[in-house]
């Protein structure tokens, strides 16, 4: 999919050649040294890139070679978690055991960019298997397994994956599925809605019992990003990490006024990165290890997530016809635009709202309003555009369809909709 309305970084990251003494910011796979001099790059700042152009020029190069930074970081860094997912959770010992099929069942993506031609022709040809476990070592020793990076070396002459650890990329990003279902091109910022990150955590042989049963608890798409900190357990759809360029209020409940306050978070307190995340507001204090990881590369990654589009519908997947008359329902009517307004349709730059306001309340039975473990206590009205991409709806999925999104909202806010204006209001989300 090509998106449209490309940020004016991302123009400038394509315009822009590289000069010699940059790092080249398309460069998709940068090999470790080039990894390296993206590094150098961007630490050196506006000086070292400059000279070569312009103010202009060098502006652009130094922001190239951010968003290529970031774009790294986001697909491969584990910021040392290494330290909760092998040396404490030991989950090294397990993915070793499961093969590839099982992996894909799981939700877990291969990059076939990633994959050279004679695995490629392998795979199609049967002679690699893929129900065999050592061919799950191989794909991660050639860091083809989409957020999971492995660490493979040669024991007694065979391959063993002996670290383990997770990268941002492993929610918040799928694959095409053009070579075959689960396997393909990189999609970055799409949320990974088949992903089974409990069932997957629960397969670690460090746990117990009462753990692992909240952990698998949460099926497909689901993460709850407070349960290790608070012991609740209240999981939440994996959001999009796409289209929040423009948008200062982060996450569900709007708890940061930037990616980063959020990529900090996750880093540290759930991924188990080495560096610190403090918030008064909710008590949390997580310090891993001495030798922070995360700081530095924020500036990046938050530079690169911005670069990330909201994807646009397929061609002919809504009814445009429907859909220009579902606008003005949005606008009038239903009184929709009273929140999701502006470009990103959302009023979060202004305010939050109460829990009354937000229709994935009530939870479930049994399970803690969101807000109540929130730093805001409130919640963000969601952003809409690529809506059509990522169901189910709500901060806990409790919305299964966008008609049941509509239906919800008709029914709780008594807008009195007749079917048509119920039908066009869906075509007309399925058009952003
Ligand atoms: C295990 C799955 C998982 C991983 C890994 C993960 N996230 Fe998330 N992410 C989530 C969930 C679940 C939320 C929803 C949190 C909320 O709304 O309270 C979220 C929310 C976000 C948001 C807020 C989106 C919005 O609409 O405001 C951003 C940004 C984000 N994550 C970025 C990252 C980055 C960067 C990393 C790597 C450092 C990362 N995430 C790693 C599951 C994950
Ligand atoms: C009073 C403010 C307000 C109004 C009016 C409002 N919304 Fe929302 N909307 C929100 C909030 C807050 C959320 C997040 C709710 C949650 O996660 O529980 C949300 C979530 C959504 C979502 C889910 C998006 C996602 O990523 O899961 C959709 C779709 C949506 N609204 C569509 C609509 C439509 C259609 C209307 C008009 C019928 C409407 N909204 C009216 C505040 C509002």
């Amino acid at each position: 999919m090509k998106p449209t309305g490309l940020s004016p970084t991302y123009r400038l990251q394509q315009a822009k050649p590289a000069a010699h003494a940059c790092a080249d910011p398309k460069a998709s796979n940068p090999t470790p040294k080039l990894r390296i001099a993206v590094f150098v790059a961007v630490l050196a700042g506006l000086t070292a890139c400059g000279g070569h152009g312009g103010g202009n020029d060098s502006t652009g190069q130094t922001q190239a070679a951010l968003v290529a930074a970031g774009k790294q970081t986001f697909r491969f860094d584990t910021f040392g978690d290494e330290t909760k997912w092998t040396d404490a959770l030991r989950m090294q010992e397990v993915i070793s055991t499961v093969d590839p099929t099982t992996a894909l069942a799981v939700g877990l993506k291969v990059d076939s960019e990633a994959l050279p031609a004679a695995v490629v022709a392998g795979i199609q040809n049967g002679s690699i298997s893929l129900t065999s476990p050592a061919t799950t070592v191989a794909l991660l020793k050639l860091d083809a397994v989409v957020g999971v990076k492995g660490k493979v070396e040669n024991v007694n002459g065979t391959d063993t994956l002996t670290r383990v650890g997770f990268t941002c990329a492993l929610c918040h990003s799928t694959v095409d599925d053009t070579f075959a279902p689960g396997i393909g091109k990189r999609l970055d910022g799409w949320p990974n809605r088949a992903l089974n990150v409990g069932a997957i955590v629960a397969l670690s042989p460090a746990l117990d019992a009462t753990t692992r049963a909240v952990f698998n608890s949460w099926g497909p798409g689901k993460y709850d990003p407070r349960f290790n900190l608070d012991g609740m357990n209240g999981p939440q759809v994996i959001p999009p990490a796409y289209g929040l360029n423009g948008i200062h209020s982060i996450t569900a409940t709007g708890d940061g006024n930037n990616i980063a306050y959020w990529n900090r978070y996750v880093a540290v307190t759930q991924m188990g990165g080495h560096g610190s995340f403090s918030e008064p507001r909710t008590g949390v204090n997580v310090t891993n290890g001495n030798d922070d990881q995360v700081s530095n590369k924020l500036p990046g990654l938050q530079a690169y997530q911005l670069t990330l589009d909201a994807p646009t519908p397929p061609a002919g997947s809504f009814d445009v016809v429907a859909a220009a008359r579902g606008q003005a329902v949005f606008n009038g009517a239903a009184r929709c635009s009273t929140c999701h307004s502006g470009p990103e349709f959302t009023d979060a730059n202004t305010r939050l709202h109460p829990v009354s306001d937000a229709m994935g309340e009530p939870e479930a039975a049994g399970v803690p309003s969101y807000t109540s473990r929130s730093a805001t206590r409130q919640y963000r009205t969601a952003p809409l555009k690529g809506v059509w991409q990522h169901a189910p709806y709500f901060h806990n999925g409790s919305a299964a369809t966008l008609d049941d999104v509509v239906n919800t909202y008709n029914s709780r806010q008594s807008l009195g909709l007749t079917s048509l204006q119920i039908a066009d209001l869906v075509q007309y989300l399925k058009s952003l």
